[in-house]
């Protein structure tokens, strides 16, 4: 065994996405998704779509994903995915964008379903963290 990264990390982010996708609790939409990624460090992080009766109140995967990120030590996301029912690779909606933009920057990898692509192309001109760094400057 070595301590050399993977080669190519999407094999094993599509499983664990898709074995994250199974556990998700979908009992209104019945539209399971997971979403994987790779830390900075080494660590992968998953999530699964959480629905509530009260409709508005449901979590998308990546929700949990982020939640997975910080709770475990924090660190930058280098890759990510999402899966539904499936397996098939999904577009993350845009609120998860801007989710996934927080923990990855413009230079994260998102294997879409036009292939992988950084997040400054799916989610351009983005507003983040960059846009609030001198907000109290000018309170
Ligand atoms: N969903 C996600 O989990 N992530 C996305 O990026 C797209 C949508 C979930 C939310 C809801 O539980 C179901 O898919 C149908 O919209």
């Amino acid at each position: 065994m070595t301590d050399v990264p993977e080669q190519d990390p999407w094999p094993a982010l599509h499983a664990a996405a898709t074995e994250a996708m199974a556990r998700g609790y979908a009992p209104y939409s019945r539209y399971r998704v997971g979403a994987a990624g790779l830390v900075d460090d080494g660590r992968t992080v998953v999530g699964c779509n959480v629905e509530n009766a009260a409709y508005g109140v449901g979590l998308c995967a990546e929700c949990g994903l982020v939640s997975q990120l910080h709770a475990g030590g924090g660190g930058r996301l280098t890759h990510a995915l999402c899966v539904d029912n499936d397996g098939s690779v999904i577009m993350p909606c845009g609120r998860c964008r801007q989710l996934l933009f927080e923990s990855g920057g413009p230079t994260m990898l998102l294997l879409t379903v036009s292939g992988v692509r950084p997040m400054s192309e799916v989610l351009p001109d983005a507003f983040g963290p960059a846009d609030l760094e001198h907000a109290h400057d000018r309170a």
